[in-house]
């Protein structure tokens, strides 16, 4: 039998009848870890890996896959044991990710924020707004979710401009962002975190965006100087729409709490029926082609 071990009586679920397969439920919370721990060989990581849940590979002597329900692997990548593989839920989670992507645009172009406050305190605050036609929309890290976000906008009426690790018909390298962030009105971060990522979004990044731009940033908090967004913010330069932070939970008193130019949600872009039964699938494929000695799909190699 191989021993997997999965975060969740769901995932136990979409592995029923896995011929070959001893599940169990555990979640690693600094607690001794159960005897099995000896035999994982596969082992799905929770949906927010904690220390103690990354900690655990080190602890799992025949351990050869690490399988994430995220895309995003930068927790589990800077601990993995080396010789075993790593797997994430690329494609997963794109549909509920670009979904909340095209969701915050508009939110913050129609001004939906301050109207729900106004509807709070029963107020008929009538008043133009901006919108999402006619504008030019930039997306940085435009993989496999960046492309679900250009699909969605098709009917929007707005032009793409891209950015990637790699330039190809189409799209440009970072190299190219100081000349395509001054002419972009809605700037998407949807890179992975990597040495190369992190703090990408700096003040210069942020000072190229042009007056009233406005960026989203549905990635990882720390491909964004929150300080120099915070700068900007305050001066009512830019505004921005936020579903990550830099730390998360982002605490009480944390000045971007406060500036009227930002709305936040709890990272949660990837949180929905959607994204809950792709990924069960995709664990539920990927255990499959493990215990059938078939190759696994979304191997991470290198930094991504
Ligand atoms: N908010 C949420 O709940 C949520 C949900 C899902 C994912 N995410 C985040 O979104 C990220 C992207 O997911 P994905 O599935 O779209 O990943 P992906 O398909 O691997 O695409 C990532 C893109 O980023 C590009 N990239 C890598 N390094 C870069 C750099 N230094 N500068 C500019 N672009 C760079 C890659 O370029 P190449 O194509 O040239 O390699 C690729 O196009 C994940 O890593 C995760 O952190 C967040």
């Amino acid at each position: 039998m191989t021993q997997i071990w999965v975060p969740t009586a769901e995932v136990a679920a979409a592995l029923d009848g896995l011929p070959g397969a001893e599940v169990e439920v555990v979640v690693p919370d600094g607690a001794p870890l159960p005897p099995s721990a000896g035999q994982v060989e596969f082992y799905v990581a929770p949906f927010f890996p904690t220390q103690p849940a990354t900690a655990a590979m080190r602890e799992m002597p025949r351990l050869a896959v690490v399988q994430t329900l995220t895309a995003g692997v930068d927790r589990l990548l800077a601990e993995l044991p080396e010789g075993v593989t790593l797997c994430n839920a690329r494609g997963v989670h794109d549909a509920s990710t670009a979904e909340w992507v095209v969701a915050a645009m508009l939110a913050a172009l129609r001004d939906f924020p301050l109207f729900a406050r106004e509807q709070a305190a029963q107020r008929w605050s009538y008043h133009y707004t901006d919108c999402l036609a006619g504008k030019t929309v930039l997306i940085v890290g435009y993989g496999s979710i960046g492309a679900a976000v250009e699909r969605r906008l098709a009917g929007f009426e707005v032009d793409m401009l891209r950015v990637a690790r790699t330039a190809r018909d189409g799209v440009a390298d970072v190299s190219g962002l100081p000349r395509l962030l001054p002419i972009a009105d809605v700037v998407v971060l949807l890179a992975p975190v990597t040495p190369d990522t992190i703090g990408l979004a700096d003040a210069a990044f942020l000072g190229w965006m042009k007056d009233g731009a406005l960026l989203v940033n549905a990635a990882r908090g720390v491909l964004l100087v929150t300080d120099a967004l915070v700068a900007e913010l305050r001066q009512g330069r830019l505004r921005a729409a936020l579903d990550v932070t830099e730390p998360e939970p982002l605490p009480a008193g944390h000045p971007l709490w406060d500036l009227p130019n930002v709305f936040i949600t709890p990272h949660e872009a990837a949180s929905t029926p959607v994204s809950g039964t792709r990924m069960l699938a995709h664990v539920r494929d990927q255990a499959a082609r493990f215990l059938a000695g078939e190759p696994l799909r979304n191997v991470i190699t290198g930094s991504y």
